[in-house]
């Protein structure tokens, strides 16, 4: 029968990759926490009305690449593409934003029908961090700084760099956006098919294309700084001051734009050269006006999200080497079936002394030299070993497998002790 596979753009996470994504987000955790961010846990399942009214229906993200359908009882739904909304749905749901600030982050898999290819999957995984109640331009900054100490702690802070633009109030979003329609009018021969698509839909995202025959083009087109209010510019001026006196280093893109439409004022990119096109590992900004958006009381609110398969793959080598798979300390047999309770009793008389080590019991049999070929390939140090004499007289002989040593015969009784003073 013809063995069935994955589906496309959806990755098995196999055993020896898990340790490396432990080892990451157990980074991630500890810099999450230092900055004092408490985790959410969303469904993975949130009906499609959310996406419409949050990333906008005529995103590419909403107009083509969620995954939604009708359940069983008829109501739309959508496999999350993304995790802001459904976090803002769960705050406001649950009272989280009422009259209290909240720094929130969320972990997990996302889904988007995109055209797969390298560092870009239909079932992806983000790191989500949101700052919900805060309005000033210091927890932009606090934000980065995260960031930035997170590619520290990772190695990789030479291999990101932070690009920061400013949308400007929602209410100003609008004239920019007939300047921007009116200028691509008059300039509608030299645009590429996607940027024709977009013109009428969502004009800012031609600024985004990479097409290099459009550059010239969009080079020319309105600047979203002309534009700005005074209380956007003020909030902008202060975020780069902020990052200045800090020292994270930034470079203004005026034509970072985002492709949710939910942002206003702050965005930024940590882009890197090295994944090729898919060099964003990290984006978000300022959706001061998604909580309102979505039913709740006006709220600020600033974050990001991280894409984790993009960082996993940028991460540098000597990074990487901490982060694989634990050998075992010790690997334990029975010669015979009669050492078997035996050694599984011992086996756990270690555990229970060395919560922190790894103790694996031979299962399955064999001869004795195929049980010492297991030992040696699980990477252990010590084999501990039970023969019919050790059970004979309760003890058990250590072999060193990676060092030059006499074996020794021990007592079952005394073993604990004796491996504590190694
Ligand atoms: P986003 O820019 O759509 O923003 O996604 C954030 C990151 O997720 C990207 O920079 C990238 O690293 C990763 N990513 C996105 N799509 C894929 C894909 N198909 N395959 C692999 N990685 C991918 C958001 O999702 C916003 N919710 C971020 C945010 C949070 N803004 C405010 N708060």
């Amino acid at each position: 029968m013809k063995s069935l596979q994955a589906v496309r753009g959806m990755n098995d996470i196999l055993p020896g990759d898990t340790w490396q994504w432990h080892a990451l987000e157990s980074v991630v955790r500890e810099v999450l926490n230092q900055y004092g961010y408490n985790e959410i846990r969303m469904p993975i399942l949130e009906k499609t009305e959310l996406f419409k009214r949050s990333v906008g229906e005529v995103t590419d993200i909403v107009e083509k690449e969620t995954y939604s359908f009708a359940d069983r009882n008829n109501e739309d739904l959508t496999l999350r593409p993304e995790g802001t909304a459904g976090c803002m749905r769960a705050g406001i749901e649950n009272g989280l934003f009422h009259n209290q600030t909240q720094r929130l982050w969320y972990m997990g898999p996302m889904f988007r029908h995109e055209r797969p290819q390298k560092g870009r999957y239909r079932q992806f995984h983000q790191v989500g961090v949101e700052a919900i109640g805060f309005a000033g331009a210091e927890i932009d900054a606090e934000m980065l700084l995260l960031c930035q100490r997170l590619w520290q702690r990772l190695g990789m802070a030479e291999d990101v760099r932070l690009e920061l633009n400013s949308l400007g109030s929602a209410a100003t979003r609008q004239p920019y956006r007939d300047a921007l329609v009116k200028y691509f009018k008059q300039h509608e021969s030299t645009l590429d098919e996607d940027s024709v698509r977009r013109l009428d839909r969502n004009p800012m995202r031609i600024l985004d294309s990479k097409n290099p025959e459009m550059q010239a083009v969009i080079a020319g087109a309105p600047q979203l700084s002309d534009y700005w209010d005074d209380e956007a510019r003020e909030h902008f001026t202060q975020l780069c001051n902020l990052l200045d006196g800090l020292g994270v280093a930034y470079q203004v893109n005026p034509r970072l734009v985002r492709g949710l439409d939910y942002y206003d004022y702050t965005v930024f990119e940590w882009v890197t050269d090295q994944l090729g096109a898919q060099g964003t590992v990290c984006a978000g900004g300022r959706y001061n006006g998604l909580v309102a958006q979505l039913g709740g009381r006006d709220t600020p609110a600033v974050g990001f999200a991280l894409g984790v398969e993009r960082l996993l793959e940028l991460l540098p080598e000597a990074t990487r080497a901490n982060m694989a798979a634990p050998s075992p300390w010790c690997y334990c047999i029975a010669m015979d079936d009669a050492g078997q309770e035996s050694v599984m009793r011992i086996s756990e008389t270690l555990r229970q002394a060395y919560p922190e080590r790894i103790i694996m019991t031979h299962c399955g049999g064999g001869s004795p030299k195929s049980k010492f070929k297991r030992a040696d390939k699980s990477g252990a140090e010590l084999a501990i070993v039970i023969g019919s004499e050790e059970l004979a007289d309760a003890s058990v002989s250590l072999k060193w497998l990676r060092e030059e040593r006499e074996q020794e015969r021990i007592s079952q009784a005394n073993l604990v002790q004796y491996l504590a003073k190694i």
